[in-house]
């Protein structure tokens, strides 16, 4: 059974993500009826719909069965494959990251950044970290009584962090925002550098453009950090070796941009869309501030919650089934983790905000070999932000409607106006 065409094109549609309950409805009804099948959006290559929990880990634990860089890593027209083929001299992803690498080349690049974002070795960072969100807690006080949280906080305090970690100067991050903004949000007039509607190609081109301008600015920091190699995640990434030799241009191009994108906007979503939460809910709040022991369980369910990282896609490197299911060699998959972290086989009452799963089994960071290599020092960025923050706090509700980022793919609120008072 395939999924019918209206369902297939909401779960691709930027604008439905940034309605939200549209896309809740329709993975919905796919998870009750056909939690494994095929999808033809318009314009898109037919693709596997994974909408389960299970189903995504026994895909992901089978990484040489479903390979990340044989088609694009996420969801894109038909009619770009070729453009971007075109552009990169044969490969189907514009950025030769992590993400989009198989086999070896992935395990040997992996290891290069691995050891540095340990639980024991982000141990180091706590206060370094703490400095940075005390200081951004100061200045949202200073706004009392009201803010744009996602502009204001959400937005600067994970760039600040990931920008100390890898290396990159303050002065720079305003760049840095923009060009993860044009990365992940072109479909966004807001975000995107022509600040219009754009069509596929034009979309293409201002990515493509956004592209040389990180290639330009990174190209510099490789000659930085080789004269001068420091401890930081960019410096690693300039000096690393894979049998004797630098990584190439691609791969070093490739992995100082996952590292600077995938490092602030999924946490900064994440962070915007647990104010959100906590300003539609006065018991949760109260909750918080009562028992400060529970905002681990509070920064878990909020990384279930907003779910930044729509999907990842893979193909199938072989004839083989899942479910039951009989998927071909070269069949494209998209692993909704949208879906997966509202299967009600996993979750009790998923559509609620719930401090008190436990375990929570939320897979927003992926599963098996891929993932998410930041996942800790997400949660430990997150967790010192509430820290600092609850204890000034009296109480918050919003002050508007919150907006989110018109995006299928990492995305979640671009604005969450909110009123508080202080204690
Ligand atoms: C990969 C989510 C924060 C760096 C991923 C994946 C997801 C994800 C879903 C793909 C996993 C898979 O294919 O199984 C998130 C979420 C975050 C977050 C929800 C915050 C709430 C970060 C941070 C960093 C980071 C702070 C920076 C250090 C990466 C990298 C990969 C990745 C480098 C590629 C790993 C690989 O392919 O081997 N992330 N991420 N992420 N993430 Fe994150």
């Amino acid at each position: 059974m395939n999924i019918p065409a209206h369902l297939a094109q909401t779960i691709v549609d930027s604008r439905a993500y940034a309605a939200g309950d549209p896309v809740d409805e329709a993975f919905r009804t796919i998870r009750a009826e056909m939690p494994l099948a095929v999808a033809e959006p318009e314009g898109m290559e037919p693709f596997w719909v994974v909408s389960r929990h299970a189903d995504i880990m026994t895909v992901e634990k089978q990484p040489d069965v479903f390979h990340n860089g044989d088609k694009s890593t996420f969801l894109t027209l038909k009619e770009m494959e070729p453009m971007v083929r075109f552009i990169t001299g044969g490969e189907p992803n514009l950025v030769r990251s992590l993400v989009s690498l198989d086999g070896q080349e992935h395990k040997d690049l992996r290891a290069v950044v691995f050891p540095s974002v340990t639980p024991k070795a982000l141990r180091g960072l706590e206060d370094d970290i703490r400095k940075i969100a005390k200081s951004f807690v100061a200045e949202m006080l200073e706004k009392a009584p009201e803010c744009d949280f996602a502009t204001d906080v959400a937005f600067l305090y994970p760039l600040r962090v990931i920008m100390t970690v890898l290396g990159v100067p303050q002065e720079d991050e305003p760049f840095m925002l923009k060009l993860t903004q044009e990365l992940f949000s072109s479909a966004d007039p807001e975000l995107n550098r022509d600040r219009k509607e754009v069509n596929p190609a034009e979309a293409l081109d201002g990515l493509r453009r956004t592209m040389e301008d990180l290639e330009a600015y990174f190209g510099v920091v490789t000659e930085k950090f080789r004269t001068n190699p420091t401890d930081q995640v960019n410096s690693l990434i300039a000096n690393a070796k894979v049998n004797g030799e630098y990584l190439n241009r691609r791969q070093l191009m490739g992995y100082y941009i996952i590292a600077a994108t995938a490092g602030h906007d999924t946490t900064s979503n994440t962070t915007a869309g647990a104010m959100w939460a906590l300003a539609e809910r006065p018991h949760l709040f109260e909750q918080m501030k009562a028992d400060p022991g529970k905002v681990n369980a509070f920064v878990e369910e909020s990384i279930r919650w907003v779910v930044p990282v729509k999907h990842f896609m893979r193909s199938a490197t072989q004839d083989t089934e899942v479910s039951g299911q009989k998927i071909k060699a070269g069949d494209w998959m998209m692993l909704s983790y949208q879906s997966a972290n509202r299967d009600e086989a996993v979750f009790d009452d998923p559509f609620e905000y719930r401090i008190d799963r436990e375990p929570n089994r939320q897979i927003a960071f992926g599963y098996g070999a891929h993932v998410c290599l930041g996942q800790h020092l997400a949660r430990m960025e997150m967790r010192i932000l509430w820290e600092e923050l609850f204890p000034h706090l009296k109480s918050i509700e919003l002050a508007g409607t919150p907006q989110r980022t018109i995006s299928n793919f990492v995305c979640g609120p671009k604005h969450v106006p909110i009123r508080f008072t202080l204690n």
